[in-house]
Parts: C-alpha cells; structure tokens; sequence
C-alpha cells in the first residue's frame, strides 16, 4: 500500500512493539508474528494509527534482533515471510499503518558479507565494514568507546587487524564510506516496500558516517576508552545517505521515516527534519531520557527532576515548532519503565501513569506508545544476574563486578533501576500462569503485579489506566491546537507540576499534571474564564476546573478545552 500523503503521520499516534515481548503464538516462550497479529483488535482498540515494530530479522539476538544477519528474512523464532505478510494486511485492514526498524548503521557479525569479510582481505565485501591494523604496539586502532562498553574496536584473527563496532561486538558497523551499501540499503527498502511496509524507524542512522580517521580522544581519569561521539553523531554524511535514499526510494513510494538521534544538537535536528531538505519526517531524540543521570551514563541515576523534564521537552519543542515533529514517548525498549522512572509505583501508582501519560502526549509531536505503558506496567524485579537478557547489562557486569570488583548486591540494584531487561518484560494479557503471554517457558521474567495489571483486568475496569489511554488518544485526534497550536508553559520552572496551553485558531487546551504526592495549586492566566472550558480527560473525576487558581489532588492530571 502506497500512500502518498506525506503528512497523514502529524495527527498520528504510534504503537510500539517490542515482539519478543508482546505476544506468543506457539509456545516457545518468545513472542511472534503471528501472535501481533492475534492482537491487533487490542492495538486497533487502543485509537493508534501507526505500529513500529522493533526487529524480528534472521539474528542471532545478540542484541535481541538489532544485530541482522538476513535483511530479507523472518527470523525463525519470528515466524515466516508469510506470517509477516499476513500481519501486514491484517493491519491494514484495520486501518493503521507499519513501520519497520532498518537496523543499517550495523549488521551482525554472522551476516553473509560480515562473514566474508572477516575471512579474507580479498573478500568481494571487505569494503562493507570497516577495517583497520592496530597501533605500532598491537592495540586497538583508537581509544573509542563502544556504547555498550568497552573498546569500539574488536581484533580479527584471521586477517590479523580489527574492525568496528559502535555497538556489541556483534555488530560489526557498514562502511557508508563505500557506496555499495548505499545500493544494498536502497534495495532493502525497495523489498519491504513493496511487501506493503509504509516506514521506517532508522535505527542509529545519524551514526553512519564516521571520522575515519580514528583520532584519540580524551578519556576519564582511570579509564582506558573515552566518549567518542564527536567523531560518528550526525556528520554531514549522514544528509547526504538519506537524501539519496530519499530520491530513491521514500520519496517517491511515499515512505516516512522517524530517525533515532542520540546526541544530535536540536539545530542540526531543524535541518534533519526541513521538508525542503528531502531527509526524515521524525525526529526520535534522546535527551529527555538523559536528565535524569550523571552525564551520558545511564547507570548512574539522579533524582528525576519534572522542572528538567519540562525543560528538555522545551528546549526541542520551542526550536522545532512550525519547522518539525518530534516523537513523543515516555519510554522505549531502551529504558526502564516510565512508571518506576518518572511516576511512583506505590499508592498513586495509577493516576501517575496517567498522569505521565496526560502530561506528555497533550505536546507538539507524534506520540509513541512503548506496548505496556499503557497499562501501567513498572521495572521488572530481577532475583539475580542470570535472569537478565541484554548485552548491555551483562557487559556492565563484567566490568564492574567481575572486573572491578564491586558489591554485585550495589549493581544488582542499579540494573532493577535502570537496565533495559527492567522495561522488556512480556505483557501480561490475564491473569493466568505467565500472564496468557505464553503456554510456554517465558523468556524473560515477567512482571510481579501482572495478576492485578494485564489486559483483561483493565478491560473491563472503566477507571483503568488502559481505558484512560484509549480516552485520551481519542480526544487527541484531529485538533488543531494540540497539531500545530503554539506551547506556552505555565510556571516552567516549578518542580512540582508540568503543565502548559496549546493553542491555535482560537482554541485552547490545557494539561495540568500534578507531579508530586500532596495537593498542589496551578494558576491559569489572567483573564480566562474557566466556566468555559469543556473538560476532556480527568484522573480524579473532576467535572469542572472551578476557577484559574487550580487546586490539584496528589498525582492529578486534568486536561480541558476552551474557545477563546
Ligand atoms: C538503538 C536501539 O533502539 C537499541 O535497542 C540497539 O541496541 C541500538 N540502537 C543498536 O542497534
């Protein structure tokens, strides 16, 4: 399905699915394609537009499907080409639209060309990735370090130098350098396109290019690898990768794209996002999950601040209105959960998921729902290192506990707090022996309170944060003041609510968000008369707003509407 409305994605609401996580259609303990399609009356229910499905390519899961070793194929433990047909009709069918992630900053280490490349300098693909020899001495070509940690630089036996990797070292990254990839790429998108896909999620693409020379970087006292982003976030490859593939392919079949980007100053993410430029439509960034810790190192938590939250989301929102759209999440299968981060998970531990919810997807954007927030789901509680799936925690381990020598009980804690594993748990449907998610062995842990917060529970209860959801992207849609309408924030630099007036063409809406434990007053500005205001969405059954001094209820979130 080619759809040639460029646009139809800035009144949109998107799903994300994490499928390994989200339903098992056949036993093995693992979500499938099958088993999203078994589900989408639930997703159609919820009022979204659009799915994103994070990968579910032939990997070998080294980084849960980010590490593709056939572009072209399902995944066995996925299903087959033809259940992914299948759950793309039914989609559409439906009415919504799919995305797909093109994971093209990397593939695996066991892809075909990674494999040849590895093998001989001769290979035909050796060009695909990106080789180096070592330092004089032996060592790696530079001190960078990998996201995940450690080197960025894994040493090759059999042509006795190393390649790089910005990820795991199973993830060997593609040489963009070299324009065969950019003739791979394209013909990957022709294929899913014309399987019917309608976008893509551009997993890391502002990292493609890089600078390959490799020059050292600082590093941190003690520590052997530094920060090297300088030298791979948004260099002006990356403009012209996209824009060829826009000429190419999106373009003209219509294709939107959202692109992650890490480290990415807003100016350079105007330009990303500038129709003009023929590059991306969304812009996917980072920093609002970046305040709440020491630097970049999401190990290191700080008490979360709504003052730092309302200042990011600002800073983005205030550059990019009238020249783009950004996603609108409050979390991602990168994060722990939403709830436990930003809301509290004890007596409010409703109303504040949907507080968080109110407060986040009444802003200028594209609102992307992580599968699970939408029930109120929180941090997984881990027993013990071995429960634990992902790349990320395990390499943290490594070298904290078993290189460094720290109290594994301290980690241990960090990682229930922050880790990714915290927010991938399976979705509980029922109540039922493994949440109705599997008749099988899970995967991975499921949550402590899905016998009380799964699907079929919040169904039925009116008062649910699900059906709190499905009110709100209801109300969302198709007005013009929460579209394009200007963001004028109400005491930006109080730590105890966030709220804020979107307004456009003579109408208004207010989202008032109480995000403390005990009553707090908002002011609305002079002037207004609030017996006008109709009251869309309340989490404490409020009818009215009683008047511009606004007294809220602990973790109370209110939106309404006015004409002007
Ligand atoms: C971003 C993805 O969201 C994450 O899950 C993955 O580990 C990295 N990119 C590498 O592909």
């Amino acid at each position: 399905m080619i759809n040639r409305d460029r646009n139809w994605w800035q009144d949109a609401v998107f799903y994300q699915i994490y499928p390994r996580s989200f339903f098992d259609s056949d036993g093995d303990g693992e979500g499938d394609l099958a088993g999203i399609t078994a589900k989408l009356d639930y997703i159609k229910s919820l009022g979204v537009d659009a799915i994103w499905s994070c990968p579910y390519f032939v990997s070998p899961k080294a980084d849960n499907g980010y590490d593709v070793a056939d572009y072209r194929d399902i995944d066995p433990s996925f299903g087959t080409l033809d259940d992914w047909k299948t759950m793309c009709d039914e989609i559409h069918k439906r009415g919504m639209k799919f995305f797909m992630d093109l994971v093209v900053n990397h593939t695996s280490d066991e892809h075909p060309w990674f494999r040849s490349a590895a093998a001989s300098k001769e290979s035909p693909y050796r060009d695909y990735y990106i080789f180096r020899e070592g330092k004089e001495d032996g060592s790696e070509p530079s001190n960078w370090m990998s996201v995940f940690g450690g080197s960025t630089w894994q040493y090759n036996e059999p042509t006795d130098d190393y390649y790089l990797h910005l990820f795991a070292v199973k993830q060997p990254d593609l040489n963009w350098q070299n324009p065969k990839i950019m003739d791979e790429v394209a013909d990957i998108i022709a294929y899913w396109a014309g399987l019917g896909v309608d976008g893509f999620r551009l997993d890391a693409f502002n990292n493609s290019d890089k600078d390959q020379t490799f020059p050292d970087v600082e590093t941190m006292p003690g520590e052997k690898y530094g920060f090297a982003s300088q030298h791979y976030v948004s260099r002006p490859g990356v403009d012209e990768y996209i824009h060829e593939l826009y000429k190419r392919e999106l373009g003209p079949k219509g294709l939107v794209t959202v692109v992650e980007l890490a480290y990415c100053p807003v100016q350079k993410a105007i330009e990303y996002c500038d129709p003009a430029r023929e590059e991306f439509d969304m812009l996917y960034f980072f920093d609002m999950l970046n305040f709440d810790q020491e630097g970049y190192d999401k190990f290191k938590p700080i008490p979360f601040k709504v003052s730092d939250l309302k200042k990011t989301m600002n800073h983005w929102i205030s550059n990019l209105h009238g020249k783009g759209y950004c996603a609108l999440f409050i979390g991602n299968h990168d994060q722990c959960r939403a709830l436990s981060r930003f809301g509290t998970t004890g007596k409010y531990r409703e109303r504040s998921a949907k507080t968080l919810a109110n407060a986040m997807y009444f802003l200028e954007g594209v609102p992307y729902v992580y599968q699970g927030d939408e029930l109120g789901m929180t941090n997984t509680d881990f027993q013990s290192i071995d429960e634990y799936n992902d790349v990320e925690v395990h390499n943290y381990w490594n070298e904290h506990v078993v290189e460094k020598g720290e109290d594994p009980e301290k980690v241990l804690e960090i990682l229930r707090e922050r880790s990714r594993d915290a927010g991938r748990a399976p979705i509980p449907w029922d109540d039922s022996p493994n949440g109705g998610f599997t008749t099988g062995t899970p995967w991975l842990r499921l949550g402590a309170e899905y016998k009380t917060v799964n699907v079929q529970a919040e169904d039925k209860d009116s008062d649910s944060v699900l059906n709190f959801y499905r009110k709100l992207l209801k109300v969302r849609h198709g007005k013009q003041c929460i579209i394009r309408g200007e963001t004028e924030w109400i005491d930006l630099d109080s730590d105890e609510h966030m709220s804020y007036l979107r307004k456009a063409e003579g109408e208004t809406l207010a989202s008032l968000n109480n995000f403390t434990d005990h009553e707090v007053t908002v002011c609305l500005p002079e002037g207004f008369n609030a017996d006008k205001a109709e009251i869309l969405l309340s989490n404490c059954g409020r009818d009215t707003l009683g008047g511009t001094t606004v007294k809220m209820s602990p973790w109370e979130c209110v939106t309404a509407i006015w004409k002007d």
